[in-house]
């Protein structure tokens, strides 16, 4: 009889320690970093669940990757290496090394909008989004219904709403969405997966009007992944077919690789126009570096080919998403509302619910985030409105996100199942406590961006 039990699918080889800190001294280091958890130093956080981006540990054939760097300036083997794996995983013909997503986002923007633009996508991620108004554009976010009801389940609730989409370019006029963008895992939206059948629906409306259709792929595989589960037809297709179909139906992306490339420091901007790739590559010179490196090393690029062939094996897919569903249905069981289902990357509380008693202007979701430092040494984001709202600096009006989230992402091959088990009894704790818990005063800002560094009291 097989195990039920899915297994991480590596040992461990290396380690590196964590520690406690006391309740005490996490009310000073909190207090010193303003209620602001990107404020804390590292050394005082015991599980760092602030972010999936970067933090992933590398496999041995990664390190291995590493050595292999050729470090040359122009035509490094490495760049040629890397090159490849992105035609073989993605199908783009040109692609662009950058030192992650946003540098490709900005090269990107800057080429292809001018101010007056729209760009559509199904949630704009925070960068994303601020590349877009930097050049005077406007970012528009189409999620179906379902994505902005944290507790409403849907299969894809990633997906974007193509009537708005529809609607929006009808609106506007063709000639004024010089790109459509789809993000795949829906972040912002709860980590939520894209269906084949809405970028194909998606694509089929880009085309209609000869629009470039382009991929924010920082996490494509567990997407892929996603599909393969719950969409029918898929089930029997690798996931590197599935992202071969996926990248099909665009005319290129955006990536991120220190999420689903397995590494801690990368990206790329690929696309299959000439032109295009050209006026790109000048600016990649001005600001990132020679093409064949972009904003990286050699070793970087070898790490980076590795990666994103590793993370489309099916035993690594299926302990990723299924480690990531277990947070998911433990905090569930305990009652604490969150996204549903769990998404690929991370579980979203849903603090406007679990906190009600804490109006949107005092923050839940930040107030949550503190309390998860305060209570565990656990380091989480809130995605909501600190990082979405804003605020009105003649009237000191707060206009509210939709949503008020706190975001616990999974760093990838980190943390062990019993790390996972302490998170859990934490949030039981305050769930038990939770109409104990006070808002926040936002006491500085420094919009775009402005969660960064924000400054908040009690
Ligand atoms: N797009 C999405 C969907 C992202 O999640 C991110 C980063 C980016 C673009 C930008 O990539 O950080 O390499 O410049 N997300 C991280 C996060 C920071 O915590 O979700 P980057």
């Amino acid at each position: 009889m097989a195990a039920r039990s899915i297994i991480e699918p590596f040992r461990i080889k290396s380690v590196e320690p964590i520690r406690m800190t006391t309740r005490e001294e996490r009310e000073r280091y909190l207090a010193e970093a303003a209620y602001n958890a990107f404020l804390l130093r590292a050394e005082h956080v015991l599980i760092d669940l602030l972010t999936d981006s970067g933090t992933g540990a590398m496999s041995s054939e990664q390190w291995a990757s590493i050595m292999r760097g050729d470090e040359s300036y122009a035509g490094a083997t490495s760049f040629y290496h890397f090159e490849a794996v992105i035609h073989d995983v993605f199908g783009f013909r040109y692609v662009l090394p950058t030192h992650q997503g946003r540098a490709a986002e900005r090269i990107l923007f800057s080429t292809m909008c001018k101010p007056g633009d729209v760009v559509p996508n199904n949630t704009h991620f925070d960068t994303t989004r601020a590349n877009i108004e930097y050049v005077g554009a406007r970012a528009v976010d189409l999620p179906i219904p379902q994505g902005r009801q944290p507790a409403t389940p849907h299969p894809f609730k990633g997906n974007m709403d193509v009537a708005a989409l529809e609607a929006l370019i009808a609106d506007v006029g063709a000639a004024r969405v010089p790109l459509v963008m789809l993000t795949i895992t829906n972040n912002s939206g709860g980590g939520q997966p894209v269906s084949m059948a809405n970028v194909k629906a998606v694509h089929g409306i880009c085309r209609h009007h000869g629009i470039p259709l382009y991929i924010d792929a920082c996490r494509f595989a567990e997407n892929c992944w996603f599909i393969r589960q719950r969409e029918a037809g898929y089930e029997d297709r690798s996931p590197r077919e599935i992202a071969r179909e996926l990248f099909g139906y665009a005319d290129g992306c955006t990536m991120s690789a220190k999420k689903d490339g397995l590494v801690n420091i990368g990206g790329f901007l690929a696309s299959n126009d000439e032109t295009l790739a050209r006026a790109e590559s000048r600016l990649l010179i001005l600001t990132e570096g020679f093409p064949t490196y972009g904003g990286l090393a050699g070793r970087d690029l070898e790490a980076m080919a590795t990666g994103l062939q590793e993370v489309l094996h099916e035993d690594y897919l299926r302990y990723r998403i299924a480690s990531t569903g277990y947070l998911g249905r433990r905090l569930t069981e305990i009652g604490v509302p969150i996204v549903q289902p769990p998404g690929g990357h991370a579980i979203y509380i849903d603090a406007a619910a679990m906190l009600a008693h804490v109006p949107a202007r005092m923050f839940p979701g930040q107030a949550l985030v503190a309390e998860l430092y305060l209570a565990g040494g656990i380091r989480a984001v809130e995605i909501g409105s600190v990082m979405f709202g804003t605020t009105d600096l003649q009237t000191g009006e707060e206009a509210t996100a939709p949503m008020e989230l706190v975001r616990l992402a999974i760093p990838r091959r980190v943390y062990t199942q019993s790390h996972i088990d302490y998170v859990c009894e934490i949030v039981e704790d305050i769930f038990v406590q939770r109409s104990q818990i006070r808002g926040l005063r936002m006491v500085w800002q420094a919009p775009p961006l402005r969660h960064f560094t924000a400054r908040f009291e009690r």
